[in-house]
């Protein structure tokens, strides 16, 4: 269904029509005094230039016009030209039955097939998670299950760092810590030989150490780019023991994220994209774009216009080794012709804008991707600790997920009124689900361009725009609806509105269309979170207001419980949206 401002978009615009004005003049957006109306237009301001008239006789013809619809109780043109629409309470009850039938729940669906692959997570193998790539998740997440939300196809890619210098680092140190395993020697044989089982708490040690070391110990830097280039050259020793590596790393990873509620469609890496390379090289020759310099082959990327050098992309190193801008270059040529996107979208720290600016404009010189496609650096902000500064550990170090997870968990299972549950494990499930609902929504609802602070009592609190007052609000429809003994299941039927909480509700319900098309627009959830929090706020104040569970005139109660139903599916969906699981006690 259309979002609400699109249909009385239509129904002013043919207003303007009637009286002789552009119609493209028409359009309606949400009004900023809700005191004063619901919508307004503000197209007289512009007809006032184009017709050299006072703007306010435009805005009044177009109000009469307007004022015989039956759908408005309010119509008005005031000073200097507004013209502020309030709609009928039967228009809107309409409206909200029209969204309680809708098997979307209102979200307006694109109009033609879109397909969208979204690179998110990028988590790096040997690496345990830290939070650096918890933003990736989470907003990549909510990002892949909005565009599904709104009709298109979207494949999600994790893009594992898997094929770079890290690589070489690992094995380098494995090699001098294990100089007896056979997969070092030249007489490997991949048919027959076996490589050892690798624990995922020792790769995790070894990349900080390997990583360090090869800081201070020239040879061994040296070593570990050699073994970089022979693994890309795919020496089978090396190749079996990256993938037990890759293997080892994946499982762990899998298991962190599902955590998370995130999970991928595919699990490819930078190392997928080899197979790709060949190609991508042939085209850079073919159309002039690559050359050498200094040893390596570039491409020139700037242009004329820059008001920042913008560097020539580094394709690949004397010793043959490619880079992170060629992986990705590849990786594009594997999208094109896998999926054949519309979009590609890349949810990435907001630091590698250069990166992504770089590796797009090369692409479309060499056009890797149709001149339809748009290639999308979705950047996000840091994590910030309450000193302003990247959120670390309390001694200093790298927070890594897992202990982010715990503390959460255990603040989450504090908060928890034990009373509610029969077991230990429903409580500890409910903990689970408090502290990731609180920790996604305090990154999702700041928009991801944003940095933000990470104040684990602030978004644990059952007040304010907090994953956890949401949880809250379906609990507490939850235990209206149960002890009114509904059962929750078949058509949703909405009555009439008898009480001003009540048309505020469904004003906030009538406008989740909006919200949906903010957030597709600007690929940005934090619209999401809002209008979830707005739900739940008209919801409380709703509730607050008129007693449900007292109401004698059946046909009230009845109009009410079934809002309360709606209320409750909207806000899970909005919530399963950002990827959030609700509870129905906490
Ligand atoms: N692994 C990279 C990192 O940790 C992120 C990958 C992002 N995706 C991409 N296509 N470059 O920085």
């Amino acid at each position: 269904m259309k979002k609400t401002t699109a249909i009385l978009t239509e129904i002013v615009s043919d207003a303007f029509e009637q009286c002789g004005y552009d119609r493209t003049l028409g359009n309606v957006i949400v009004s900023d005094r809700i005191d004063l109306c619901q919508f307004q237009c503000n197209g007289a301001f512009a007809g006032a230039k184009l017709y050299r008239k006072a703007p306010i006789i435009i805005a009044k013809d177009v109000a009469a016009v307007l004022a015989e619809n039956p759908i408005f109780s309010k119509v008005e043109a005031v000073n200097p030209a507004f013209i502020n629409l309030t709609l009928t309470d039967e228009y809107l009850a309409s409206i909200c039955r029209e969204i309680a039938n809708d098997e979307f729940c209102g979200i307006p669906q694109v109009e033609k097939e879109t397909t969208v692959v979204i690179d998110y997570g990028g988590p790096n193998v040997a690496k345990p998670l830290h939070i650096g790539h918890l933003r990736s998740a989470v907003i990549g997440e909510a990002l892949k299950r909005l565009a599904r939300s709104c009709g298109m196809k979207v494949i999600g890619d994790v893009h594992l760092g898997d094929w770079g210098m890290p690589m070489g680092l690992v094995i380098a140190e494995l090699s001098e810590r294990n100089p007896g395993w056979k997969c070092f020697t030249d007489e490997f044989d991949p048919a027959v030989d076996k490589v050892a089982a690798l624990d995922v708490n020792e790769l995790n040690e070894i990349y900080p150490y390997a990583s360090k070391k090869s800081k201070e110990d020239e040879s061994f830097k040296d070593k570990a780019h050699s073994i970089t280039a022979q693994l890309q050259a795919r020496k089978p020793g090396y190749y079996a023991l990256w993938q037990e590596i890759i293997r080892a790393s994946v499982e762990d990873l899998k298991k962190s994220y599902s955590k998370l509620s995130v999970d991928f469609d595919y699990w490819y890496g930078e190392s997928d994209a080899d197979d790709y390379i060949p190609r991508l090289l042939k085209v850079l020759d073919d159309k002039g774009l690559m050359y050498e310099n200094d040893g390596a082959m570039i491409v020139d990327v700037a242009e004329e216009t820059d008001k920042a050098p913008v560097p020539p992309v580094l394709i690949k190193k004397t010793d043959g080794s490619v880079l992170y801008d060629t992986t990705d270059l590849a990786t594009i040529i594997q999208r094109q012709e896998d999926f054949k996107p519309d979009n590609i979208w890349y949810v990435v720290d907001k630091r590698q804008a250069l990166h992504f600016e770089q590796c797009f404009r090369c692409a479309r010189k060499a056009s890797l991707v149709s001149d339809s496609t748009t290639l999308e650096h979705l950047g996000f902000g840091t994590m910030n600790g309450s000193d302003g500064k990247p959120y670390k550990t309390r001694d200093g170090g790298v927070m890594q997920l897992s202990m982010l997870l715990d503390t959460a968990y255990n603040a989450a299972y504090e908060r928890i009124n034990k009373d509610n549950f029969d077991s230990e494990k429903e409580i500890s499930e409910t903990a689970q689900k408090l502290a990731v609902a609180s920790i996604k929504f305090g990154d999702l609802i700041n928009h991801r361009s944003k940095d933000y602070v990470f104040d684990l009592d602030k978004f644990l609190s059952a007040e304010g725009k907090t994953g956890a007052y949401l949880l809250y609000m379906v609990t507490r429809i939850c235990s209206v609806l149960r002890r009114l003994g509904i059962d929750d299941e078949g058509d949703i039927q909405l009555g009439e509105i008898y009480t001003d909480s009540e048309r505020e509700l469904m004003l906030a319900i009538a406008l989740t269309g909006e919200a949906f098309g903010h957030a597709i627009a600007e690929r940005a959830p934090n619209y999401i979170c809002e209008n979830a929090y707005a739900l739940a706020v008209s919801f409380s104040k709703f509730y607050h207001e008129n007693h449900i569970l007292s109401e004698e005139d059946e046909q009230k109660k009845s109009a009410w419980i079934n809002l309360c139903r709606l209320v409750k599916k909207m806000i899970i969906k909005h919530l399963d949206v950002l990827a959030i699981e609700s509870v129905e006690k906490m």
